[in-house]
């Protein structure tokens, strides 16, 4: 099942990450595609936001993988640590082990960004979320907010097969 839920600001992008992060638990894992400027690390800035993760979310480009200790969600609860990855710079996720992180992945939420034309070879239980900029070709920098977006949300594997998406639509509505 593909589920497509209309993004028209950068708020309601970080609304997506946030309603997420009910559904989201320890050990999972996200592929975020999207071209440049799309709003993947905005995403996941609503979803470590509504996590409680400690630390502030920025685009993982040059590092990596940022690890985010766990923290407590905006209800006190615990939640699970966030390690944000960019793929790009990653030959596999198979090297995701290999990176020998502090925070193990069974006790995190993992957001990939970057993720496509990885994702076939994973054969794990995985929410796949493509951002999606119809108008845009590159970020226009002038103008970051261009751009009418919506994603499309995809659960692979057992973990996803019980779980409706269709709840996420328009979150902000
Ligand atoms: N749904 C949206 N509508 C309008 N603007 C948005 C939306 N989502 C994000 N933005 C804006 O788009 C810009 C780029 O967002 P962001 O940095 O999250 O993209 P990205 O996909 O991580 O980019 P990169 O490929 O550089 O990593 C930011 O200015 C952000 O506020
Ligand atoms: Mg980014």
């Amino acid at each position: 099942m593909v589920v497509t839920v209309d993004l028209p600001s950068a708020d309601a992008t970080r609304a997506l990450g946030a309603a997420l992060a009910d559904i989201l638990r320890a050990g999972d894992l996200v592929i975020l595609t999207g071209d440049l400027g799309a709003g993947k690390t905005t995403f996941t800035q609503g979803l470590g936001a509504a996590l409680g993760v400690r630390g502030h979310v920025s685009s993982p480009t040059f590092i990596v993988a940022r690890e985010h200790a766990a923290g407590l969600r905006p209800d006190g609860t615990r939640g699970p640590g966030l390690v944000h990855v960019d793929a790009y710079r990653l030959g596999g996720l198979d090297e995701l082990d290999a990176l020998d992180l502090d925070s193990s992945l069974e006790d995190s939420v993992t957001v990939v960004e970057w993720g496509a034309g990885l994702a076939e070879a994973l054969t794990e239980d995985r929410l796949e979320i493509e951002l999606v900029r119809p108008r845009g070709g590159l970020l226009d920098l002038e103008n970051p907010e261009a751009g009418v977006r919506h994603a499309t949300l995809r659960g692979v594997g057992p973990r996803w097969a019980d779980i409706d998406l269709k709840t996420l639509a328009n979150p902000a509505d």
